[in-house]
């Protein structure tokens, strides 16, 4: 058979069938160790930590979404990344995008620190930029495009090729984007983590982070680390994660349409300060995105002109939540500077542009048009006294 199309993939990669009983689904498989046949002797598992089969489909099922040598399932986005970070020892420096997600920066900064590594902020959206924050200790770089949470596009390709050129390892977190719409392997990366809480999963009802390999030396380091730190994911969120997998290609062309749709009309309205949404053909990250993926997700930033009050802007929304997270069918709204990037300290917030009138929008796949009006509506009622 030719090679599947990524909509095909979503339903039938990695291990699509229960070989034993043909089902459908890969089963539950809710066990934390198997009975062997004798010293030595075991069918291919020992221990769940180490190996389990319904954790095994999703890791293989990942593995082909992104194309890579091996797919590795744990137990939340940060210990993906944590796992993927211990990749790398004492004196080695790692440099992040200038927006990543606060909780990356906090794991650098507070915990990784405590080990001797060192961090970096490069805006990797600019070449020149990136390339003089390379010093002798940098060993990776660790980018999001679209960033969280001011959307800025970073070039993988340019970028992988300029890391590769000085030795260094490159890491996308494709939280936004999902291999559905954009594959960083195929532009040159070399590990692809995400926190699968979000698209992924699609349903805000559960935490879980994969990552994937594109060669063997480092699948085989990284399957180390994950039994020997064990972050893994259990047998039941796997099943609820390849769920959400097979619906993610129908959930995503929703969540694109909308976000599109809305991003148009909040530009257009007077109270919207400014907006960042890399599918605007205004935006600084507009042709890059387009180079390198399908379409530019689903996340919206945007900031309120002054007379509007935020605190009265959130509270007046009817519809879309305020709550931490993204991803999932329902439309969220979150004010990153105290919530999802409160980690990071206020001078670095300040310094790359996380605002305190900064607003993050998840755009779900209800229908658009009663998306817009709660937007609207609570835009319209926040409006301060006398302005
Ligand atoms: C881009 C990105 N990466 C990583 C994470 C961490 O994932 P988790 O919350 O599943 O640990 C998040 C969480 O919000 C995120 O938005």
């Amino acid at each position: 058979m030719k090679e599947m199309n990524r909509n095909t993939l979503l339903i039938h990669g990695g291990i699509p069938i229960d070989e034993k009983t043909g089902a459908v689904n890969i089963p539950i498989y809710q066990t934390s160790t198997y009975k062997q046949d004798g010293l030595g002797k075991n069918r291919g598992y020992e221990y769940s930590r180490t190996g389990n089969p319904t954790r095994e489909a999703l890791e293989a099922l990942i593995r082909d979404l992104e194309g890579g040598e091996a797919g590795f399932a744990f137990g939340s986005g940060m210990a993906a990344t944590t796992a993927v970070l211990s990749l790398f020892r004492s004196g080695d420096k790692i440099l992040i995008s200038s927006n990543v997600y606060g909780g990356t920066f906090r794991v650098l900064n507070q915990v990784f620190d405590r080990f001797g590594m060192s961090y970096g902020i490069a805006d990797t959206s600019d070449l020149s930029k990136f390339e003089a924050a390379i010093t002798e200790d940098v060993k990776a770089v660790m980018i999001e495009s679209p960033a969280n949470p001011l959307m800025t596009v970073t070039d993988i390709r340019k970028i992988s090729e300029a890391a590769h050129k000085r030795g260094l390892t490159v890491i996308v977190d494709n939280t936004f984007m999902t291999p559905y719409l954009q594959r960083p392997l195929q532009l040159g990366a070399d590990i692809v983590v995400h926190s699968a809480t979000k698209y992924l999963g699609g349903h805000s009802d559960l935490v879980a982070g994969l990552a994937v390999v594109k060669d063997k030396e480092t699948a085989e380091r990284l399957a180390f680390l994950q039994n020997a730190t064990g972050g893994v994911l259990g047998p039941f969120d796997s099943f609820l994660l390849i769920k959400g997998i097979k619906t993610l290609g129908v959930r995503m062309d929703r969540h694109v349409e909308n976000a599109a749709y809305i991003a148009e009309k909040l530009q257009e309205m007077s109270a919207v300060k400014r907006i960042y949404y890399p599918g605007l053909k205004e935006d600084p990250g507009y042709e890059t995105n387009r180079s390198q993926a399908e379409a530019a997700g689903a996340m919206i930033s945007f900031e309120l002109e002054e007379e509007y009050d935020i605190h009265a802007f959130l509270e007046g929304l009817k519809l879309v939540m305020l709550a931490e997270s993204l991803g999932g069918v329902e439309s969220l709204i979150c004010h990153p500077s105290s919530m999802t990037h409160a980690s990071i300290p206020e001078d670095i917030r300040r310094e790359v542009g996380i605002t305190e009138g900064l607003l993050r929008l998840s755009v779900g796949i209800e229908d658009k048009e009663d998306i817009l009006s709660d937007i609207v509506n609570a835009i319209r009622n926040s409006r301060r006294q006398g302005k």
